[in-house]
């Protein structure tokens, strides 16, 4: 029980690895609001976690106004905030030469932007109970992968931004890291289609070198850790959950 009287927002959590993550850190004692664009979806997953005082949430995270209004209601309900799990995310890929400007733009909007719309949201809440951020960043932030220039690069950005707030917070208490899975079999990479003009050969290399895909609930543990006080020295790391996929 190591969230026990912990208020915890989970981004994404009507999917995947946001209610992966939702269902551990409630069974872990977590009260848990369950934020995401599918509002129906995160109301269904916090009806259904284990212990009381969850709730759903609607917001979409490429406005910032809908972060900060997200923010404020959790906290109007819960009276503090003890963690922010960032894992709400898309992913888009295509050729260059076929990616448009405007899918580049939502990809780096709702992955990157978002992040720093609802961490200076919830700052001045974390920084009251001496909380934690953690971001889900992507092996795809760690290194490149074809076809995929606007996700790496937003994943890249988590990266840089995490290291980043985690140095302007640590004298205060507030700790800030990033967790890189490899693929992760969850609708994301479920309804991913294979266009003929991309090479196979190029996107081989990046796998987990485990064998499969890795399960969400694999993720949601790494961020339980993460966010628990056994990790209280740990802050600004980009931790690998990835079957050595980045390992070389
Ligand atoms: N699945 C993988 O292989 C994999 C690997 C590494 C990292 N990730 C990252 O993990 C995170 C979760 O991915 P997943 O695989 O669980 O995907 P998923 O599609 O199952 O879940 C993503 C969730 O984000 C929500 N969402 C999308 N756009 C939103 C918006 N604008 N505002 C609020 N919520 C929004 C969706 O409604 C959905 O519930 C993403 O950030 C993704 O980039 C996934």
């Amino acid at each position: 029980m190591r969230y026990k009287d912990k208020d915890v927002i989970v981004t994404g959590a009507a999917s995947g690895i946001g209610k992966a993550t939702a269902i551990r850190l409630a069974v872990e004692g977590a009260r848990i609001i369950c934020a995401d664009i599918d509002e129906q979806g995160a109301v269904a997953t916090a009806e259904n976690l284990s212990g009381t005082g969850h709730y759903g949430l609607g917001f979409d995270g490429a406005d910032a106004a809908s972060c900060r209004e997200m923010i404020a209601a959790a906290v109007a309900r819960s009276g503090k905030l003890d963690m922010l799990c960032n894992i709400a995310g898309v992913m888009d890929w295509g050729p260059l030469h076929r990616f448009s400007e405007e899918q580049f733009d939502r990809v780096v909007r709702i992955n990157l932007n978002s992040l720093y719309y609802l961490a200076k949201a919830a700052m001045p809440h974390l920084l009251a109970t001496r909380g934690n951020i953690v971001n889900m960043s992507s092996a795809a932030g760690l290194v490149g992968i074809a076809y995929n220039s606007a996700y790496c690069a937003s994943k890249a950005g988590v990266l840089a931004m995490t290291k980043s707030l985690a140095i302007e917070f640590a004298s205060q208490g507030v700790r800030v890291n990033a967790i890189c899975p490899t693929g992760v079999k969850t609708p994301m990479t479920g309804t991913l289609d294979w266009p003929d003009d991309m090479d196979p050969a190029l996107l081989m290399r990046n796998a987990s070198k485990m064998g499969d895909m890795i399960d969400p609930e694999d993720v949601a543990a790494a961020v339980a850790f993460l966010g628990s006080t056994d990790a209280r020295t740990i802050s600004g790391i980009s931790f690998p959950v990835d079957g050595a996929q980045t390992a070389g």
